[in-house]
C-alpha cells in the first residue's frame, strides 16, 4: 500500500498561515490535494499536521474535502510521519509537503516507478541532484526504513526534517539506505525557476502563474509551467532570490554542536621533522605546506583520498575541502579516470614521438571551449599562462602585460607581488596590474603605456562577480588598444561550466589557459585559442620533455568524458550552493555575519574574513581552520567542491561549522583571541603592501 503523506502546518515563521493561503479561489492545500488524488500510483492520501490549536483550520480542510488527518508533534515531524504510517499501514510512504501547489502527478509517479522497480532500493527522491525546480520535490521511502529512521535518528535536523537521516546515514563509512536520484530527462528547466512556497514573493509568483493557466485547467503540469515561462521569463524575477533550504540550515543551529576529536598526529609530525632537514618549506607548494595549516592541530601529510574524503598519515579522515587546492574535481580516485591511466600505464607513459592522446584531447578541447581552435598542452598552470604570454609577445611585437589575479610562479607574473625575490627588476617593469571591476584602472594602464601592451591576462572571477559588463568591457578596451584578451581558467575551467567562464558568461577571449581540473588530479593543462594567434607556436620556444606525457593525456580524455555523460557542472554548482548558503545562514544565525561570509559562484566559493580593528583576519581563519579540522574537516578558507562530493558531506561540513563558529565569536569576544589558537599562527601567502 503506497501512501502519500502531505505535511501542512500554519506555523510557517516565513509566511505564517501559508497552506490555507488562497491561490486562484482555492487554499494552498486543496491544489495539492488535488494533484496528488490523480496520482496514478497512490493509494492513499493522509494530511499530516500539528497538535497546535492553530492547525485546527487544517484538520477541518481535511474533513471537508474527506481526507483522512493525523495531528503530532510540531517540531518532530518524523513522529508525525510514523504516526501516519501506522494508522494507514502503508508499506511505502511518499513524502510531500503542502507549500508545493505545482507538485506535478507525472513527476510523482515517476519517482515512485522509479522506487517500485529498483530492487532493494530504501529511498528514491528526485531531490538528492536537483534537475526538476524546486517545489516538485518527491521522497519516496519504505515504512521499513521510516521505522528504522524513527528509532535512530537523534539530532532536531534529522527530526524536523524527516529524511536526512534515511539520505545521509551511514555505517563502517558506507550508506546504509540503498537511494537513488530520478533525474528529469525531459524540458531543461532555468535555475531561477521556484515552484515551491516559502516566502510572500513565491506566493505572489504562485498565484501570478494560477492566473494565467489556472483557470482553464487548475492540474496543468511542469510542461505548461515551462511554456508559460517561455513567454514570460520575467515571472521568475518576482521571487527567484529566495534560499532553497533556508529551513534545513537553520535547522543546524538547533542541534547540539558536534565536539571537536582529538587527533593522534605523530606520524605526520616524525616526517616532517625529516622533511625539515631535506626540503626547504617541507613542501613543493605553497598552499599545501605547513605554514598554511595549524601546526600542532592540522594534518601535515595525506595518505590517500577517495572521493571526497582524505587520510592523513595518522589514519585520520577528513572531508576534502581543499581538493589538493582543485584539480580533483570527480574524486579522489574516480574510477574512470584511474582505469583508463592504469590502461595507459600497460603502454607506455612518455614516448619519443608524440602520441595520438594529444589529438584525441585536443579536439575534445576544441569542441567543447568556446575560444579554442587550437591547443597546446603543458603541465602546471603556469606553463599554460607563461606560454600564453610568451606567444602574444611574440604575435604582436609588443613586451608589456596587464594582468588581474594569481597566474603563478613565473617572472612575469610573480614580479608583481611582495614575493619577488630573484626576479629581474627589468622583469617586474613589464607587467602591470589593474583592479577587477575597475575599468579606469584598465584604460589608464593604457594611457601610460600606449601600444606597449601585448595582453590583457585576467581570471574572469575570483570572489567579485564581473559588474556593469566589465569582462566584455576589458575586451573592448584591450583590443581598441591592440592587445589581446587572455582569460586564466586555470580555476574556472572545468567547473563554472563545461566551457569555463567564457562559456559562462559570454565572453571569448582570444586566448585562454587551463589547467588544475582538467585531468581530475593528473598533471595537465593546456593554452587553447585562435588558429590565427595560436600558430605563433610554430615560431616561439614552447616545449618540455614531458609536454605530450601520456598518462595525464588519459586521464584528461576520461575526465572529460565524464563531464560530457554526467552532470558533473550541475553537481558543482549545487553542493557549491549548498555550502555558500548553509555557511551564511549559520554565520547569521551565530551572530558573526559582520565579521564573516562565503562569497563567489557556488562552484568554488571562499570565506571572506573581516576582523574587527584589532583583530588579524588571518587569525581568525587559523581559529576556524583549527576547529574545521578537529570536527574531520579539512579546510583552507575555501570551498572546492567535487562531483563525489555527498549530501552527507555537506552536512558533515556544516555541522562542523555549526560548531566552529561559535569558537570563533568567543574568540573575538574575549578580548584575547591569541589564546584561542592550539597551534602556531597562519602565514601570509603575500605581505600586505
Ligand atoms: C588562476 C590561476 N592561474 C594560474 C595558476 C598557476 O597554476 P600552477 O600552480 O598549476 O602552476 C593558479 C594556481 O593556483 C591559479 O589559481
Amino acid at each position: 500500500m503506497i501512501a502519500a503523506i502531505i505535511q501542512a502546518r500554519m506555523g510557517s515563521s516565513r509566511l505564517p498561515g501559508k497552506v490555507l493561503a488562497d491561490i486562484g479561489g482555492h487554499p494552498m492545500l486543496w491544489h495539492v490535494v488535488r494533484r496528488i488524488l490523480r496520482c496514478r500510483t497512490i493509494d492513499q492520501i493522509v494530511v499530516a499536521t500539528t497538535t497546535n490549536e492553530q492547525d485546527k483550520p487544517i484538520e477541518s480542510f481535511c474533513e471537508k474535502e474527506g481526507i483522512l488527518c493525523v495531528r503530532g508533534p510540531e517540531q518532530d515531524v518524523l513522529e508525525r510521519y510514523y504516526q501516519a504510517v501506522i494508522l494507514v499501514k502503508a508499506d511505502v510512504v511518499v513524502r510531500i509537503t503542502a507549500d508545493c501547489p505545482f507538485i506535478d502527478p507525472e513527476v510523482v509517479d515517476r519517482v515512485v516507478d522509479a522506487f517500485s522497480s529498483t530492487s532493494g532500493c530504501d529511498y528514491a527522491s528526485n531531490t538528492l541532484h536537483y534537475t526538476y525546480p524546486d517545489g516538485l520535490d518527491v521522497e519516496v521511502f519504505s515504512s521499513v526504513a521510516l521505522a528504522t529512521a524513527q528509532k535512530q535518528a537523534q539530532s532536531p535536523l534529522e527530526r524536523e526534517h524527516v529524511t536526512p537521516y534515511l539520505r545521509t546515514a551511514t555505517k563502517a563509512g558506507k550508506p546504509l539506505f540503498a537511494i537513488i536520484n530520478v533525474e528529469n530527462k525531459e524540458a531543461a528547466v532555468p535555475v531561477k525557476l521556484r515552484l515551491t512556497v516559502d516566502e510572500q514573493a513565491d506566493l505572489d509568483f504562485a498565484r501570478l502563474v494560477y492566473e494565467r493557466l489556472g483557470t482553464k485547467n487548475p492540474f496543468f503540469g511542469l510542461r505548461e509551467v515551462l511554456f508559460l515561462l517561455q513567454q514570460e521569463p520575467e515571472l521568475m524575477e518576482v521571487n527567484h532570490n529566495i534560499m532553497k533550504n533556508e529551513g534545513l540550515y537553520k535547522s543546524l543551529l538547533s542541534e547540539k554542536p558536534v565536539e571537536a576529536r582529538k587527533l593522534s598526529l605523530h606520524n605526520s609530525l616524525a616526517l616532517k621533522a625529516k622533511a625539515e632537514k631535506l626540503i626547504p618549506s617541507c613542501s613543493q607548494t605553497f598552499s599545501k605546506g605547513p605554514s598554511q595549516f595549524v601546526q600542532g592541530v592540522a594534518p601535515v601529510y595525506l595518505e590517500r583520498g577517495e572521493k571526497a574524503h582524505v587520510w592523513d598519515v595518522d589514519g585520520n579522515e577528513y572531508v576534502d575541502t581543499v581538493l589538493a587546492l582543485a584539480p580533483i574535481i570527480l574524486g579522489y580516485c574516480d574510477p574512470c579516470v584511474d582505469g583508463a591511466v592504469q590502461e595507459q600505464l600497460k603502454n607506455g607513459v612518455s614516448f619519443s614521438l608524440p602520441h595520438r592522446l594529444e589529438i584525441e584531447v585536443a579536439e575534445k578541447l576544441v569542441a567543447m571551449i568556446p575560444c579554442a581552435e587550437m591547443v597546446r598542452f603543458g603541465k602546471n598552470g603556469s606553463d599554460a599562462t607563461s606560454g600564453a604570454i610568451r606567444a602574444v609577445r611574440a604575435y604582436t611585437g609588443r613586451e608589456m602585460v596587464a594582468c588581474c589575479g594569481y597566474h603563478g610562479w613565473q617572472d612575469w607574473y610573480i614580479g608583481t607581488t611582495t614575493r619577488n625575490g630573484g626576479v629581474p627588476v627589468s622583469t617586474r617593469a613589464m607587467t602591470k596590474t589593474f583592479v577587477y571591476n575597475d575599468i579606469d584602472s584598465l584604460k589608464s594602464l593604457f594611457f601610460q603605456y600606449p601600444g606597449q601592451i601585448a595582453a590583457v591576462i585576467m581570471e574572469p572571477i575570483s570572489v567579485e562577480k564581473p559588474r556593469d559588463n566589465f569582462l566584455a568591457e576589458v575586451k573592448e578596451v584591450a583590443h581598441a588598444h591592440g592587445a589581446l584578451l587572455i582569460f586564466d581558467e586555470v580555476v574556472t575551467g572545468f567547473r563554472l561550466a563545461k566551457g569555463g567562464a567564457q562559456e559562462y558568461f559570454g565572453v571569448i577571449p582570444d586566448l585562454a589557459c587551463f589547467g588544475k581540473a582538467m585531468a581530475n588530479g593528473f598533471p595537465l593543462s593546456a593554452i587553447v585559442g585562435s588558429k590565427e594567434i595560436m600558430r605563433i607556436f610554430d615560431e616561439i620556444f614552447f616545449s618540455f620533455t614531458f609536454g605530450g606525457e601520456a598518462l595525464s593525456l588519459a586521464a584528461a580524455r576520461a575526465t572529460i568524458e565524464t563531464f560530457l555523460e554526467k552532470d558533473v557542472i550541475g553537481v558543482l554548482w549545487e553542493q557549491g550552493e549548498r555550502l555558500q548558503e548553509g555557511f551564511n545562514v549559520l554565520a547569521k544565525g551565530l551572530g558573526l555575519a559582520q565579521y564573516m561570509s562565503c562569497k563567489g559562484l557556488p562552484p568554488r566559493t571562499i570565506i571572506d574574513i573581516t576582523a574587527p580593528d584589532e583583530i588579524d583576519p588571518l587569525l581568525l581563519k587559523a581559529i576556524l581552520q583549527q576547529e574545521m579540522v578537529r570536527r574531520g574537516v579539512l579546510w583552507a578558507g575555501y570551498h572546492n567542491v567535487c562531483f563525489s562530493m555527498t549530501e552527507a558531506d555537506v552536512m558533515c561540513i556544516l555541522r562542523a561549522y555549526r560548531a566552529a563558529l561559535p569558537v570563533v565569536k568567543q574568540a573575538i569576544e574575549s578580548g584575547n583571541p591569541e589564546k584561542y589558537l592550539l597551534g602556531a599562527r597562519l602565514q601570509p601567502v603575500f605581505r600586505k603592501v
